[in-house]
């Protein structure tokens, strides 16, 4: 009894990111691999005892009062402004992320125009100087009023700042650049970032500034990268697209306000970033005509249907292995849908190298552009031309079947619009079809695979 008493308490060392269990200190964790993230943990020698004192008070869902509900401001740009689920909430702290030169400034030196116009909006550069900011603004055509602009890199005094100003709106150009001088790591490191997120969070929950900050993807997986601010943060925006290629993609990762599923298209034009309403238009034009592995498919990109063009390419192997390469859409999915076309219709792959382009940098992980993908393959390998009026759309199963899908109507609908005469659709998605409504376009159903082949040749 008296040994147990003496005993001393256990000590081991935690990882502060994958929670890992060491029993003796080292400088990199085991199980993730993080430098410098491992704490010294003590177990307690007696359990807690069960706790007095202390109550919460408790309410239900109707006691709460929200008929003051959440504040949003309007960007002025209805693409932000969807992703965000609705505008920016007050008191709420944004992460922009994005490789460098994608147009974060941009779009954010662009919004600051329309908030300004009722509101305070400050924004701190420590990237850039206060004259490159301007020269940026001319070349934008903006002439905001009450934007404040400052340099700095110094966390602290930019929230006192914001608070003393009483602004509205505070953007953060970029995270990697701020640093608080009582902590000792560099300008950019985990702590650093992590501790002015944190700080700027306090500030926005308190004074109830909207805060915008800009975070920069790492090339090399992002040590201090935003990854490590996701969980503080409200929302996590992600703006994405290929640098050479004009059209930008705004998702979120996160978003404690709305939904994550809401996509805004952008395209950088020479004076700034213009929205683009209609991506389907978009994404089809300039489509080559009267070439095999190109078909078109319909995927909902939250609750917008946007039409996309898939090329496939299916070339005589070289040498040794079949290459598979899938750009924009699921290698693995890739290699489900050749499997499944290769056992239930007899296609044969195997000699021939694949690659999968989904055109205009969108990236689709929904199940309904199977249908698409394989239409693409097929028409890749056999040489016979897709019809150029011809959308499709289903989740292909093992077995070949093409299985039901969400959102058939507002599909059908986008196609129409977008001036197809014929949609194939799966077979089970035609009772789901409004009887009443005139779609003004041909909708066949298909059962499996060999179906829509058939139908193809009609
Ligand atoms: P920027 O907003 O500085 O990127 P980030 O802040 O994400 O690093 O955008 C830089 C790119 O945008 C740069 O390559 C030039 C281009 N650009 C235009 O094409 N048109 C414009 O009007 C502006 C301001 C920038
Ligand atoms: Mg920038």
């Amino acid at each position: 009894m008296s040994r147990s008493k003496t005993k001393p308490p256990k000590i081991y060392y935690l990882c502060n990111d994958c929670g890992h269990e060491h029993l003796k200190w080292s400088g990199k964790c085991v199980g993730c691999g993080e430098w410098n993230t491992l704490v010294e943990f003590k177990e307690r020698e007696e359990p807690l005892p069960l706790p007095g004192g202390a109550e919460l008070s408790l309410h239900t869902l109707t006691d709460i009062n929200n008929s003051s509900g959440e504040v949003r401001h309007g960007t002025g740009m209805s693409e932000l402004d969807r992703v965000l689920g609705g505008g920016l909430v007050k008191g709420s702290l944004v992460l922009l992320s994005g490789d460098p030169g994608i147009g974060k400034s941009t779009l954010l030196l662009q919004i600051c125009e329309h908030l300004s116009k009722d509101l305070k909006v400050l924004y701190v550069s420590g990237e850039e100087s206060e004259r490159q900011i301007k020269l940026r603004a001319d070349r934008l055509g903006i002439k905001p009023d009450n934007l404040f602009l400052a340099a700095s890199t110094d966390c602290e005094a930019v929230v006192n700042t914001a608070r003393k100003n009483k602004a509205d709106i505070l953007i953060i150009d970029s995270i990697q650049t701020v640093t608080i001088s009582g902590i000792s790591s560099t300008a950019g490191s985990v702590t650093q970032v992590r501790e002015c997120t944190s700080l700027l969070m306090r500030m926005a929950k308190s004074d109830e500034i909207s805060v915008f900050v800009v975070g920069h993807v790492n090339k090399d997986g992002g040590v201090a990268g935003p990854k490590v601010l996701e969980h503080i943060v409200d929302a996590v925006l992600y703006f994405e697209g290929d640098k050479q290629l004009s059209y930008r993609i705004l998702r979120a990762a996160k978003n404690r306000f709305g939904s994550t599923n809401e996509i805004g298209v952008f395209e950088m034009r020479d004076l700034g970033l213009a929205e683009v309403p209609n991506p389907s238009a978009m994404l089809l034009s300039g489509r080559p005509g009267g070439v095999g592995g190109i078909s078109i498919l319909c995927t909902m990109e939250g609750t917008r249907p946007i039409l996309a063009e898939v090329q496939a390419l299916v070339s005589k192997t070289g040498f040794g292995q079949p290459r598979r390469v899938a750009n924009g859409f699921d290698y693995n999915r890739l290699c489900l849908i050749l499997a499944v076309l290769e056992k239930r219709t007899g296609l044969l792959f195997g000699t021939y190298d694949v690659y999968i382009n989904i055109i205009g940098g969108l990236k689709i992980e929904e199940r309904a552009a199977d249908l698409g993908v394989a239409l693409a393959l097929y028409s890749g390998l056999t040489d016979i031309v897709v019809p150029e009026d011809l959308a499709v759309f289903g989740e292909i199963g093992l077995g070949g079947e093409i299985r039901n899908i969400s959102n058939i109507r507002e599909r059908v609908r986008e196609c129409a619009r977008m001036g197809f005469t014929r949609v194939i659709v799966p077979k089970a998605a035609l009772k789901n079809l409004d009887k009443r409504e005139n779609y003004g376009i041909n909708i066949t159903g298909a059962a499996n695979l060999k179906q829509m082949f058939s139908a193809l040749l009609k």
